[in-house]
């Protein structure tokens, strides 16, 4: 970064469909190389001639790009190859000084690169890809996820063909084998920054599986309630004890990082429990330990349901149990949820 009042301008462009931690470490990383990051989304007309349909829509996309906490600007509706005339958009209009992509080759269907021009110009810098995701073995898995439900189905009817098979639920056989490094947890983290004093702490929980627009909503909302937003993603167990065998399509650690990347959440509990149990309650006293005491605070807790029809009855149970009850807080229901 260069000293001055100069500000480093970085632009980074992509599809971002089913927008998952690879795409959020990279704009981190990109931002990392700026002082501004502008994020350009590239229209769906764009990726059509380019790759094939997305599986989610501009709105959607952009709502998730949108809700990362290193994105500053987006660009609605950008070009998928840096052309000349949209270079000098970016460069005039945006102020951008550089134009960054991952380390993977970017090709165009005739062959060529992308990025050639900014090349050329020396404004192009890369960031270094994140292995062990992408949005193609993300729609694998819904897709291996679907095929074993068939299964089960088939087996429930008159004549079960076949087996369902072991290998590919239950036992994790399309889950990724990614693990984040503490480092990796630390780099999406806010830098440890705990609640003040008289903060208004807000927990939310759910799975948060695909984290998608809705999402981004949900915690924006909950956010709004309070000063600080604890979010609790439910151990695979827990997702799995309550959705079926074949959830959750993303595990844990990377259900983690991807609340943890939203621009909404100060903190997560990875793995937190279904009940609001009394340790529930000390984590969160934990976070205050060196301000306030807990009771001294107004807590606000919200609940997240992701198939409200579903789980409104069980929510109930949980909002009722004695250990909720003990920890003095506030239940929110019915936050707005707008796309799902
Ligand atoms: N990216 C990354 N790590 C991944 C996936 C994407 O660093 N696992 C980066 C790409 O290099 C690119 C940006 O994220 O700079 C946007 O990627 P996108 O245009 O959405 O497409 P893909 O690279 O094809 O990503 P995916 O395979 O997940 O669709």
């Amino acid at each position: 970064k260069k000293s001055g009042k100069k500000r480093i301008r970085v632009y980074m462009d992509g599809c971002f469909d089913l927008m998952h931690y690879g795409h959020a470490n990279a704009l981190r990383q990109a931002k990392a190389l700026g002082d501004e990051l502008v994020v350009g989304v590239v229209s769906d007309e764009e990726i059509i001639a380019n790759k094939g349909p997305p599986v989610l829509s501009m709105e959607e996309r952009l709502a998730l790009v949108s809700g990362l906490k290193w994105v500053d600007e987006v660009i609605v509706n950008a070009p998928y190859a840096i052309t000349e005339e949209f270079m000098h958009r970016l460069f005039n209009e945006h102020k951008i000084d550089y134009i960054i992509h991952g380390d993977d080759p970017c090709l165009l269907p005739d062959g060529t690169d992308a990025y050639t021009l900014a090349k050329k110009v020396g404004r192009y810098k890369q960031i270094k890809r994140t292995e062990g995701v992408s949005s193609t073995d993300i729609v694998g898995r819904i897709l291996e996820s679907s095929k074993d439900m068939k299964v089960l189905e088939g087996q429930e009817g008159s004549s079960p063909h076949g087996e369902p098979d072991e290998k590919s639920h239950a036992k994790g056989g399309h889950i990724s084998h990614f693990l984040p490094t503490s480092r990796r947890i630390v780099q999406f983290s806010n830098g440890g920054k705990g609640p003040g004093p008289n903060a208004r702490v807000v927990y939310i929980d759910g799975a948060f599986d695909l984290f998608h627009a809705g999402h981004v909503e949900i915690l924006k909302n909950a956010r709004q309630l309070g000063d600080f937003l604890l979010v609790g993603i439910h151990s695979d167990q827990i997702v799995s004890e309550q959705r079926g065998t074949h959830y959750p399509l993303m595990h844990l650690h990377e259900r983690s990082l991807s609340v943890l990347a939203c621009r909404y959440v100060d903190e997560v509990i990875i793995g937190a429990p279904w009940e609001v149990t009394r340790d529930m309650a000390e984590a969160e006293q934990c976070l205050n330990a060196d301000s306030v005491g807990y009771e001294q605070r107004k807590s606000v807790m919200t609940r997240h349901w992701a198939e409200p029809e579903k789980l409104d009855r069980s929510s109930d149970a949980r909002q009722n149990s004695a250990e909720a009850v003990k920890t003095g807080a506030r239940f929110v229901h019915d936050l707005p949820y707008k796309i799902d």
